[in-house]
């Protein structure tokens, strides 16, 4: 019941209202053009007699070019406003080390500015910066780019003994204990990648002490496959002089066999030659 009495009021009062509304001069509730805004006092005003006036300002991101943005109320209208409103410039964005920026849309409010590394420096943060009412909006800096720690080397050695990574364009040298050769580059670089220039070289181990030891152009795989081959070929050779030499013997044992079979007859020939005996006999007695 209570609220409905209320409501009945209220209904009385904003007739009363509109009535008294009607019959004084009064300006409506002015409203603000592009790019601009009530100040705060005139936004709290909540009647605009006539020959009152409220202030409009630029809005946020805009600033004063020309004008007070000063406006009257003057036969139940208000007065057009003087006030000019241009964008703000946020200005060059602040150099840092190693950045670049490309301003191609501007710096004035609500252009975007691309942020990008010189080379060799990789970004962290945003790679864009806005231009805001405050100002740049979006951080970045550009930090080196590092190369993992290079791995030790079998049987050598690698220049790089700090705890840190190397960075671009540092180098690594690498050396071979002696008696070791190197295969592959003797010095690798940290590129802007932050992968080096190329694979960490190898330090081999000779097997054969020759004129070829200079030479690393060839792959040591392949001599070793060589050699190989080569031993093969020694295995096949002992096979067939060891086959030779009992072929040999076997032939060697037959002819011996058969010529000593060969004799023994020609000898029982002899021995059984009854006729000879006499003659033979006959030499005896002289
Ligand atoms: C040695 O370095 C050069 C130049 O960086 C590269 O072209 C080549 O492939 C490298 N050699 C090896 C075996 O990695």
């Amino acid at each position: 019941m209570e609220v409905l009495l209320d409501t009945r009021r209220q209904r009385k009062l904003l007739i009363l209202y509109l009535f008294i509304g009607t019959v004084a001069a009064q300006c409506s509730k002015p409203e603000a053009g592009e790019n601009m805004v009530l100040t705060e006092e005139s936004l709290l005003k909540n009647d605009f007699p006539e020959s009152s006036e409220v202030t409009l300002e630029c809005s946020n991101g805009y600033e004063k070019a020309s004008g007070s943005g000063i406006m009257n109320c003057i036969d139940n209208k208000w007065t057009e406003p003087d006030l000019n409103c241009k964008k703000k410039d946020c200005g060059f964005p602040k150099a840092e080390p190693h950045m670049e920026f490309n301003i191609s849309q501007g710096t004035l409010f609500g252009s975007v500015v691309t942020v990008t590394c010189e080379e060799g420096y990789q970004i962290s943060g945003s790679s864009y910066k806005h231009c805001l009412p405050r100002g740049w909006f979006g951080k970045a800096s550009c930090n080196i780019v590092t190369c993992s720690k290079p791995t030790e080397v079998e049987n050598g050695e690698h220049s790089w003994k700090s705890d840190i990574k190397p960075e671009y364009q540092q180098t690594i040298h690498f050396t071979c204990k002696a008696g070791y050769t190197m295969l592959g580059n003797q010095t690798i670089q940290c590129t802007k990648t932050g992968k080096y220039d190329s694979e960490p070289p190898q330090c081999i181990g000779h097997r054969i002490r020759s004129s070829e030891e200079t030479n690393t152009t060839p792959s040591t795989s392949k001599k070793e496959q060589n050699i190989e081959t080569l031993n093969v070929n020694k295995d096949k050779g002992h096979a067939a002089v060891i086959i030779s030499v009992v072929v040999v013997t076997i032939v060697l044992c037959l002819v011996a066999f058969f010529l000593n079979k060969f004799l023994m007859r020609r000898k029982g020939s002899y021995d059984t030659g009854e006729d000879l005996k006499p003659e033979l006999l006959q030499f005896q007695s002289l």
